[in-house]
């Protein structure tokens, strides 16, 4: 019986060709691979993501928490046709883009997520899964919103995306912005870089295992710092609350 409902409750998934990695060198003068991340190492991106759910700033919790959703869902066959992409810099994780496959013409973007700043690692993720879209999958066009500003710079303006305002997209029902095979041309040559092969090395070290990234985005230390230092002139319950927050044990 319970065999039966789980035929019912599991999406029959499309063919859908894999994404061929690739390998790119960042401002910083390291090499990030870009690689599809199969279902069984979906709980190993689920561990990174969490932490997230709790940093407010550019809108990583909500993000995180649609992406932690997302991951879960695949993970557990609860989910149509996702792809998930991982960027890592010598094994570490540095972003996860994911999307999904409407109908073979049409894809759908569902995240970005950074867990470097200041590279572009996030807008290189997204660039791979708009080649993966329009060049692997051979979709006419891509669905996409932003949840952050930072998202629509990134997005609807670098990539100059269409207005689709006729269809709510999947990611609450806002209104869509599409990017067009043609656009993607237009952004080759300057928004999508990254070499194949992959060199053996550096690819064995990205597929071995995906490690934590070192230096993630965290939640504000002391968000109501201004409000207690009023009442704790000598900051003595600030200090001991800070070093709480950071895990140390040891006191003064
Ligand atoms: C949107 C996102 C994927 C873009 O990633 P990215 O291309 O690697 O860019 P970064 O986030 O590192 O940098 C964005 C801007 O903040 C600046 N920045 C750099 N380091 C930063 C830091 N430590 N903290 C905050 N901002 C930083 C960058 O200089 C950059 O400015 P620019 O747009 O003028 O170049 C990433 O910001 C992110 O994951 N945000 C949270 C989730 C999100 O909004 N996802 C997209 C949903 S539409």
């Amino acid at each position: 019986m319970s065999v039966d409902l789980e035929k019912i409750l599991r999406p029959v998934e499309s063919p859908m060709v894999p994404y061929e990695p690739k390998y790119m060198l960042l401002a910083s003068g390291e090499a990030a691979v870009v690689r599809q991340v199969e279902r069984d190492e979906i709980p190993d991106l689920l561990k990174y993501v969490e932490p997230l759910l709790h940093v407010e700033r550019d809108y990583y919790d909500v993000v995180a928490s649609r992406v932690y959703a997302e991951l879960l869902g695949h993970y557990q066959y609860r989910f149509q046709d996702q792809y998930v992409l991982a960027v890592q810099i010598d094994g570490e994780l540095a972003a996860i883009v994911n999307g999904r496959q409407v109908n073979p013409k049409l894809g759908l973007s569902l995240h970005t997520l950074a867990f470097r700043r200041g590279l572009r690692v996030g807008a290189h993720a997204f660039a791979a899964k708009m080649e993966y879209h329009i060049d692997a999958l051979g979709h006419d066009e891509v669905l996409v919103v932003a949840e952050s500003p930072i998202g629509f710079r990134r997005w609807m303006i670098e990539y100059k995306l269409e207005k689709r305002f006729d269809t709510p997209h999947e990611l609450g029902g806002v209104p869509s912005w599409a990017l067009t095979r043609e656009l993607f041309d237009r952004a080759r040559s300057s928004l999508v870089v990254g070499r194949r092969p992959v060199p053996p090395e550096l690819l064995d070290k990205a597929m071995e295992a995906i490690l934590p990234p070192s230096d993630p985005p965290t939640p504000a230390l002391d968000p109501l710092a201004a409000t207690r230092s009023m009442y704790d002139p000598t900051a003595t319950a600030l200090v001991s609350q800070r070093w709480e927050m950071e895990g140390r044990t040891d006191d003064a």
